[in-house]
């Protein structure tokens, strides 16, 4: 994907700068050049020698170096790229961007460049929310800087909130959409979201507490990373996502006929809390109020959609993924709703009241695949959706 591209990439000095070699790694594998520059202060995080290594090239650290000079001017090193790629990009670099510094090699060469840039922030949370830096990201996306995360989770300072560097993967999946049409290009991808309404008469249904977050994170995510995105969303709360077909349904078998219409899919992501059951015979007219009286209903069970589109001999997506909400036992109910419902994969989160994540901003999932169950660390909801949507990427060999 990222065959004949170079990259300069721009270590800078925090807890994350070893991510940096591993997003160094995974570039390579793309088929990317990297040009690696440390500041001063990266070098005390991680040493030139890996770092070189790891890209196969000089590593450049030292704006008056005469031999760098001699080989390769720090302007023309700032102009051989097709991108520069800030990781970490601290609060300190992110300043000095903003302003247009120039006191050493890496903001030297930030400011001499006439490539895109984008940047992966990591500090912590207070430095993150700091107004400064708040003042100083505003004025790099006015310049034109693209940014990825910085994620939200648990961070090396023991503190809690964003500030998190952005994963490698999710990092190398956003250079691809900078530098291409998005690594998702041409697939097609359907993702349900939200709650299904299921009625008792016209004016009284049943229904649960998803807002529609998460789903519709996970469709903005894989758009960005250029799918082509079905929507089937059930009456969610939040706003639809821009960009992106929506296709509006009220209950499960609304939302069952509207998926099977929107086959043939590369991938399927199930993440509406459908409902289980709905009224057997819901009423036409409303029902009315009777002293002495008190309605009783009977419930039926809902075809269970991601079961079936699993299921399909034709037409089945390449990658069906589903979403398993548990209060107890969650690798293990999860893992057995895998095999249930024959889905590929399942992103299983802890639901029970006191996590805070149903209708809340936060989510922890665990995937449960045929290689087993991975943890991720408690984090934002987007920033689920965006890890997700570059794992999907590379299932489907495009990330
Ligand atoms: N799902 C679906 N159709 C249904 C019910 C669920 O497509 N009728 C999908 C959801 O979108 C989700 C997954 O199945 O991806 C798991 O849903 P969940 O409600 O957690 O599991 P259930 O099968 O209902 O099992 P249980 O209620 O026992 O937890």
């Amino acid at each position: 994907m990222l065959a004949g591209k170079r990259i300069l990439l721009i270590i800078g000095g925090g807890i994350a700068a070893y991510k940096a070699l591993e997003t160094i790694r995974r570039l390579r594998e793309r088929g990317a050049a990297v040009t690696p520059v440390l500041t001063p202060a990266a070098a005390e995080f991680v040493t030139p020698l890996s770092v070189g290594a790891l890209a196969g090239e000089k590593v450049y650290t030292d704006l008056f170096d005469l031999t760098d000079e001699a080989e390769m001017g720090h302007i023309q090193l700032s102009r051989v790229a097709d991108l520069v790629l800030v990781v970490p990009a601290t609060a300190d670099l992110m300043a000095k961007m903003a302003q247009g510094l120039a006191g050493d090699l890496a903001s030297t060469l930030l400011l001499a460049t006439d490539t895109p840039v984008m940047i992966a922030p990591a500090m912590n949370v207070r430095m993150w929310e700091h107004p400064a830096t708040q003042r100083n990201l505003a004025l790099l996306k006015g310049d034109g800087v693209a940014v990825i995360g910085p994620g939200e989770g648990d961070m090396a300072c023991g503190e809690f909130g964003p500030g998190r560097l952005a994963e490698p993967l999710e990092i190398v999946v956003a250079v691809e959409a900078a530098l291409s049409d998005g690594p998702l290009k041409g697939r097609r991808v359907l993702v349900t979201s939200g709650p299904t309404h299921e009625p008792i008469d016209p004016v009284r249904y049943i229904a649960n507490r998803s807002s529609g977050a998460q789903g519709t994170a996970i469709a903005e995510a894989l758009r960005d990373l250029g799918a082509e995105v079905v929507f089937v969303t059930g009456p969610a709360e939040v706003a639809r996502p821009e960009g992106v077909e929506v296709i509006e349904v009220e209950s499960a078998l609304e939302m069952r006929a509207a998926v099977l219409g929107a086959l043939p899919v590369d991938a399927g992501v199930f993440a509406a809390a459908v409902a289980d059951w709905r009224v057997e015979s819901a009423s036409g007219s409303k029902i009315k109020k009777q002293a002495g009286r008190l309605p009783s209903l009977s419930f039926t069970e809902n075809p269970d959609i991601l079961a079936e589109v699993s299921g399909l001999a034709e037409d089945r997506p390449g990658l069906v993924v589903g979403f398993a909400a548990e209060t107890d036992d969650v690798v293990a109910h999860a893992t057995a709703k895998r095999a249930r419902k024959g889905c590929d994969w399942i992103v299983a989160n802890d639901v029970s009241p006191a996590t805070g994540i149903m209708g809340g901003s936060e989510n922890a999932v665990v995937l449960i695949s045929d290689d087993g169950a991975e943890d991720w660390p408690r984090m934002g909801k987007r920033e689920v959706a965006r890890r997700l949507a570059a794992r999907i990427a590379e299932a489907l060999g495009a990330g």
